[in-house]
């Protein structure tokens, strides 16, 4: 094949369009494109039948309230998150329906919960929270592996009104404390430790170093994950989650929440050093998560759903933990690594389980892409009939093989575009109704109005690559900034105007109104489908006796989507060396944990900076993706990008 024909095949590969399957179509739960008009037309009654699903202790006087750039969904409506989680099925004669299958990482570990043991687990911790001092409104963090005290503490929260911070178990110790201080949280739950790839992991040093100079923590609950006995718990501040657990009732009275008390805080990468705490209250993102988890994945009540996140980001709070139990689903949590005990663990999970409904990120099925289809080839998998994709794009190349490989040729794929602030997915397919363009999140949900801006905020057409932003309020978006109002207003809602959603994403829409979304426009990198600030890097670098300087960027990669890559101006004579290198990115590790450590550092004696001393690192993405870097006259030291580029190649 000529070089040409090649490059046609590949253009006629991008434009190959699957319209849902037949059979797909005939049982699906939305197949009816008319839902597009009506909600477009009906937009609070829309979301108010959503809402009307769950079950309210008063329902509210009013859909919403928008004053812009603040929303308020199901006015004075009363609810409790967890009551409609696991209370309701129990109720409604599912309580011997399973509602959580979890699977450790040893092969012969795995627990389930029906929701009636669900909902005796959620009480006894939630009895034992309330004994331990904690009150509605209190604050208390996670900092947990995968296991299924993880869930059931977030619902335990949610039902005595207690709003829950998760960090994510992979941080380090200070990104922890950063985290209980700003949320100033009375009580931390963690464990002794984890397994990942078969070996253990401590995390309980981690935490205790979290805890020097914490000011706020007053009890810290440990799960006792490994039996390990080299532990020695602080007599006043710890208890064992197993102890102060076991002789609780299994009744607890659920707390009666207002609509619009806050349900949890996200800690999230921010442009700036310091991480945004993301609100979500409670109505509106029930609500929105339930609705959009029942539609986008199709669920019905026999569902094996799998979404493969961790709970220590959005995506295991929202599709993990509340969409999926609010559905009454039955839904997968596992603990480890998809190459322990080898690179097959996740189809194996699939057979085993016999997974509906499998949910995971871009960066993975590359990964699994680059193992090769050998593995999923083992496993019997007939039974998946729906597959879904968030966290970054996906490129054409890897939505062909997951549906190719994995859904084998017949389940549709839906990608779905959202993001920690917005709480639920709001760019997706409906997997009934759309012809899916592989690479492309496609449309709106219905009801929500996204667009492409330019820098002046004009509409742009078809094809014209700009900003997405989102023109109406959703019921499950963030309320604030913990206790930073302004920054909420400045990051969200005032590129344009205060009520215009910025999304932070460069994305275009072509010709059919599908939306193609690029990445971030920030500093903030996509690392394997988390979001780390450059900023928080590089004040993690400048930490560093031997650091003057520092700019961290993004270089493309084949499996992780981006690496950060470090430029870094040393101190005085110091040298550049290997020893140096490793030291700097073990530091970094160290600061922000083991996925901020940057791929590679680069020493020089200066970079490229505009007159006023910015530093630019537009030039330095572009000579890490060995782009063109354009016009450099403007710098106040051009001949250094010439030099960077020679070491970079
Ligand atoms: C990116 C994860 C393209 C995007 C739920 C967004 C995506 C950021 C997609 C949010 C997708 C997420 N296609 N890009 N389907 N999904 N993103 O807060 O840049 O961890 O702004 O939420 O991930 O990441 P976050």
């Amino acid at each position: 094949m000529s070089e040409k024909e090649s490059h046609i095949e590949s253009r006629l590969e991008e434009g190959k369009i699957y319209p849902p399957p037949k059979e797909f179509k005939k049982n699906a739960n939305i197949d009816d494109p008319g839902i597009y008009e009506y909600a477009e037309k009906n937009y609070e009654k829309f979301w108010e039948e959503f809402a009307e699903r769950l079950d309210w202790y008063e329902k509210w006087d009013e859909v919403l309230e928008w004053n812009p750039p603040y929303a308020k969904w199901f006015l004075n409506g009363k609810i409790n998150a967890s009551y409609n989680c696991v209370d309701r099925h129990v109720e409604n004669g599912k309580g011997d329906k399973t509602a959580i299958i979890w699977e450790g990482e040893p092969t012969d570990e795995t627990k389930e919960y029906t929701f009636t043991e669900l909902k005796d687990e959620v009480c006894k911790f939630a009895n034992a929270l309330k004994e331990l001092g904690v009150e509605k409104g209190d604050i208390v963090t996670f900092y947990l592996p995968m296991i299924p005290e993880l869930a059931i503490g977030l619902l335990a929260c949610s039902r005595i009104g207690a709003p829950h911070s998760v960090v994510f178990g992979g941080f380090s110790p200070t990104a922890l404390h950063e985290r209980l201080e700003d949320s100033q949280s009375k009580v931390l739950v963690t464990a002794d430790g984890y397994y990942r790839r078969g070996k253990e992991l401590k995390m309980w040093e981690n935490a205790l170093e979290a805890l020097e100079n914490a000011t706020s923590v007053d009890k810290v609950i440990a799960v006792d994950r490994l039996g390990r006995d080299d532990i020695t718990l602080d007599e006043e501040r710890d208890v064992y989650y197993h102890e102060i657990t076991e002789n609780q009732a299994t009744e607890c009275e659920p707390e009666k929440m207002d609509s619009e008390d806050m349900l949890f805080l996200m800690y999230t990468s921010g442009t700036t050093g310091k991480p945004k705490g993301v609100v979500h209250t409670t109505g509106g993102y029930l609500t929105g998560t339930s609705a959009t988890h029942k539609w986008v994945f199709d669920i019905k009540d026999d569902d094996i759903y799998w979404c493969t996140a961790d709970i220590g980001w959005i995506t295991g709070h929202s599709y993990i933990v509340y969409g999926p139990l609010a559905n009454g689903t039955t839904t997968i949590m596992y603990e480890g690594s998809p190459d322990y005990p080898d690179k097959d663990r996740f189809w194996e999970i699939v057979e085993k389980y016999d997974v509906t409904v499998l949910y995971t990120a871009p960066t993975a099925i590359r990964l699994f892409m680059k193992w090769g289809r050998k593995y999923p080839d083992k496993h019997d998998m007939s039974t998946l009939r729906l597959l879904g994709s968030v966290g970054e794009p996906i490129n054409p190349k890897a939505w062909e093989w997951y549906h190719e490989v994995i859904g084998g040729g017949n389940c549709p794929i839906v990608d779905t575009w959202w993001q920690t602030e917005t709480g639920m997915i709001l760019i997706t397919p409906l997997p009934g109704i759309t012809d899916l363009k592989p690479g492309s999140a496609t449309k709106p949900f219905p009801g929500l109005k996204a667009d492409i801006y330019d820098a002046e905020g004009n509409s742009l057409p078809p094809n014209q690559g700009g900003y997405l932003v989102i023109k109406r309020p959703w019921p499950s978006m963030l309320r604030t900034l913990y206790e930073d109002p302004e920054r909420y207003e400045d990051t969200y809602w005032s590129e344009y105007s205060s009520d215009i959603y910025f999304a932070g994403d460069g994305a275009r829409v072509d010709e059919d109104g599908y939306f193609w979304v690029v990445g971030r426009i920030d500093d903030v990198l996509n690392v394997a489908g988390h979001r780390l600030s450059t900023m928080e890097m590089e004040s993690a670098l400048v930490d560093h006796p031997a650091v003057a300087e520092a700019a961290v960027v993004g270089r493309p990669d084949e499996v992780k989507g981006h690496v950060p890559v470090a430029y870094v101006i040393l101190e005085g004579e110091r040298e550049g060396s290997e020893e140096l290198v490793q030291e700097l990115r073990s530091h970094v590790g160290k600061i922000i944990g083991p996925i901020g450590k940057p791929a590679a550092v680069r020493f020089s004696s200066d970079l490229p900076k505009t007159r006023s001393g910015k530093i630019m690192r537009r030039i330095l993405k572009k000579l890490e993706a060995g782009e063109d870097y354009g016009d450099t006259s403007t710098l106040r030291n051009p001949n250094i990008v010439e030099q960077l580029k020679k070491m970079v190649e």
